[in-house]
């Protein structure tokens, strides 16, 4: 049976896509932990649209979470014909002060498993020559950002390799999306506790993203910025050097406590700095 498998279903954008898959009678796979909520996603999504949905409650970060995935999608002969890697975590903080398992989950969820699960899935792809991938990146990929730095360079990696590796299926019937969204209405910020969102005038709803992103396939395009204000900022930032950009966003995303310290040493230098100067004028 061919099936669409969908990581990071159990809600926001993970959710909103299998929502609008199934109203489009694709046979889904949902991936996430929380599998009370993915049981009961599927049983809604069955009962509403008459389509098969069958869950598993994994953990990708685990060690083989892939292989098992894998594994379980070819015990229950399903052929992955659209892989959604869309689960993902963030933090934001002060990078030297941020806990370091926390960032290396991160990468092994933003990255490994993303590229895990496409390795695994894109040979069958490659062999019926048919596929569609969609990788969910971000807007962050964009520039590096300070206090959210090792999120922006995972996002960074993922833009990257998605639009590579559409290059290199593009003649081989399998498309590839690299998508990014900018700040979305889920529950990305209070996962990563982030208190206040990142709101660059304009947040979207998930559904708005999957709908740019379909949009997109239709299209026939490798990336896909969901919403003009997002594509605005983002195509903005890459015409500033990076430096003007870091420094830019380091002063909006400081932590408060980390403000405080460096306006007082600001302080400091300027008064050294006064009385040089008042010195050199008086000479
Ligand atoms: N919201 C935004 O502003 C925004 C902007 C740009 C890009 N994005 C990207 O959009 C994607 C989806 O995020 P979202 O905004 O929809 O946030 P979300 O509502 O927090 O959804 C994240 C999903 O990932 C799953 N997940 C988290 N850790 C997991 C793990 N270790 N193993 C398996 N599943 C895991 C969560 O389910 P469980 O907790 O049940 O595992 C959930 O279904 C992410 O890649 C994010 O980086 C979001």
């Amino acid at each position: 049976m061919k099936v669409t498998l969908i990581t990071g279903a159990s809600s926001g954008i993970g959710e909103a896509f299998a929502r609008r898959l199934a109203s489009k009678k694709h046979n889904l796979v949902l991936v996430a932990r929380n599998e009370k909520k993915l049981a009961a996603l599927c049983d809604e999504l069955m009962l509403e649209h008459e389509i098969m949905a069958h869950y598993v409650a994994i953990d990708l970060i685990d060690y083989q979470a892939d292989l098992r995935l894998f594994k379980e999608t070819e015990n229950h002969g399903m052929e992955v014909e659209w892989l959604i890697n869309n689960a993902g975590i963030g933090s934001m903080g002060d990078f030297a002060d941020l806990d370091l398992e926390g960032e290396l989950e991160m990468i092994g969820l933003n990255v490994m498993s993303l590229v895990a699960l496409t390795h695994r899935y894109i040979q069958r792809m490659r062999a019926n020559k048919s596929g569609t991938i969609i990788n969910v990146s971000s807007t962050a990929s964009f520039q590096p950002l300070p206090y959210m730095s090792t999120y922006a360079a995972t996002k960074a990696f993922v833009s990257s390799f998605s639009e590579a590796i559409a290059e290199e299926n593009r003649e081989l019937g399998i498309r590839v999306l690299n998508l990014c969204p900018g700040s979305t209405e889920t529950n990305f910020h209070a996962a990563a506790g982030i208190k206040e969102p990142v709101r660059i005038k304009g947040s979207q709803t998930s559904e708005q993203v999957v709908t740019a992103a379909l949009d997109g396939l239709a299209a026939g395009r490798t990336a896909k910025i969901s919403g003009i204000s997002n594509w605005v900022i983002a195509k903005a930032a890459t015409f500033a050097p990076n430096w003007m950009v870091t420094r830019a966003v380091a002063s909006q995303l400081r932590p408060a406590a980390m403000k405080k310290a460096l306006e007082n040493s600001g302080t400091e230098k300027e008064k050294k700095t006064m009385s040089k100067g008042a010195g050199g004028s008086g000479s």
